[in-house]
């Protein structure tokens, strides 16, 4: 079908979050969540090239901490690169680095651990077929659009969706998408309202409630609860090696 390429932007800071160290490089169970991701995606068959963003001045630790102690497979090349101050500048460089043989491009976050191959395979198909899907899951509470503290707005619940990673484009479409985003100075909060703004339809492909992305200190413990279930309520997996911690002061 051709090459299937991945962007998973890790080069998030985590400040919202609190604490020093970004929630991609923390441990769960053992291991980093962003192994997890990237063990995910690159054990799925679906991927067979992989662009990781880290925020600069952590590739070399990303190499040593993050792929060579797991057991990654070595058929799929992993290129890391330096990503920028926010989300889109990030995937923008890791679309940069994209080969042109990229027929399709799956974006998927660092801080998404639990992607299942069933949930990439159906994104990655519907992407296929309608050139830009995402994953999103119905709205499950009522969401008020307020403005200085009084609703203005309730929009109805049976159309809103939750949008989610993976999100994935035909390739000369989100290359197109962020490079008039960058040209026009445009700012979206996912990659799919890139292609939107193009007067493209992109489809909607159904989530996973369990897919979540961690950001909180609240959504590591779910992590842990998700985890602990689907592993057994043991002592997780030993770290492979020593695990130096990053953190952005200290690089
Ligand atoms: O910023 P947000 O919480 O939406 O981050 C989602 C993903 O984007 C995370 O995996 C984070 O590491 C990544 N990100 C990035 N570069 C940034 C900011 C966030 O790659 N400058």
């Amino acid at each position: 079908m051709g090459n299937v390429t991945a962007i998973v932007p890790a080069g998030g800071l985590g400040r919202r979050a609190g604490g020093d160290v970004p929630k991609q490089f923390l441990l769960l169970r053992g291991m980093p969540i962003l192994t997890r991701t990237l063990l995910h995606l690159t054990t799925s068959g679906l991927i067979d090239a992989l662009i990781l963003v880290v925020p600069p001045g952590a590739e070399e630790w990303c190499l040593t901490q993050i792929l060579a102690p797991y057991p990654l497979p070595a058929t799929i090349e992993i290129e890391i690169v330096p990503g920028g101050v926010e989300r889109q500048e990030s995937v923008f460089r890791g679309l940069e680095r994209a080969s042109e043989d990229a027929r399709l491009v799956v974006i998927h976050d660092a801080v998404r651990p639990f992607v299942s191959s069933d949930l990439l395979r159906r994104t990655v198909e519907a992407a296929w077929s309608f050139r830009a899907a995402v994953a999103a899951v119905p709205a499950v509470e009522t969401v008020k659009m307020v403005e200085s503290g009084f609703v203005r707005e309730t929009p109805s619940r049976d159309r809103l969706w939750i949008a989610q990673t993976p999100q994935a484009f035909h390739g000369d479409l989100i290359q197109e998408a962020y490079r008039r985003a960058a040209a026009d100075g445009f700012r979206g909060t996912d990659d799919a309202m890139l292609v939107e703004r193009l007067g493209v339809k992109v489809r909607v492909v159904p989530g996973d409630p369990e897919n979540i992305k961690i950001t909180t200190a609240e959504d590591l413990e779910r992590a842990e609860v998700i985890l602990s279930r689907r592993e057994g309520a043991g002592c997780g997996s030993a770290s492979a090696t020593t695990f130096i911690p990053w953190s952005p002061a200290a690089h």
